[in-house]
């Protein structure tokens, strides 16, 4: 297991400057980030797996290797352990986020002891920022060119057709 390698997971539908932000705090604190994407064919998503997996590709490619964008089903812990990362990495904005990423945490801790959950404070000016919004006020022609990186912007006109 590779304490140097950590998993970014989520649902990323779509990626948004808080996730972005996320990960690059990241990369200063590990060699190698997975972004997972989770692919739950149940929930109702706006951008495929895979078209999320191509943004986060395009968005990161700079990085050259340091971030890979994967999806996965099943449990999480199950995918740690298959990219051999020791660390699941994962953002807190407002307190009422706690809740469950502590229910989270501490549920994946039960399941492998030897993955720790690390929390990255959520920069002030992206603690309102989510994807449910970031979809809610795309979807009625509302910008969010400043909350969610060009590409995604990008993508979002072309999937609502704006
Ligand atoms: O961005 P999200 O939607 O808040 O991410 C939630 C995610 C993907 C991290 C979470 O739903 C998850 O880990 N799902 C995989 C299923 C799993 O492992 N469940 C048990 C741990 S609680």
């Amino acid at each position: 297991m590779n304490m140097r390698t950590a998993v970014f997971p989520g649902s990323f539908d779509p990626l948004t400057n808080g996730h972005v932000d996320l990960i690059e705090r990241a990369l200063k604190l590990f060699d190698k980030v997975v972004v997972a994407v989770l692919n739950n064919p149940g929930k109702a998503a706006l951008f495929t797996a895979e078209e999320r997996l191509t943004i986060i590709r395009a968005q990161f490619r700079v990085y050259a290797g340091r971030v890979e964008a994967r999806s996965f089903s099943g449990l999480l812990v199950d995918f740690v352990k298959k990219m051999d990362a020791g660390v699941i990495v994962r953002g807190l904005r407002a307190i009422s986020d706690y809740d469950y990423e502590a229910q989270m945490a501490l549920m994946n801790k039960n399941l492998c002891e030897e993955i720790e959950t690390l929390f990255l404070t959520a920069r002030e000016e992206n603690s309102y920022v989510s994807s449910t919004l970031v979809k809610q006020v795309a979807s009625l022609g509302g910008d969010v060119s400043r909350i969610v990186p060009a590409v995604v912007e990008a993508a979002l006109k072309q999937k609502l057709q704006l």
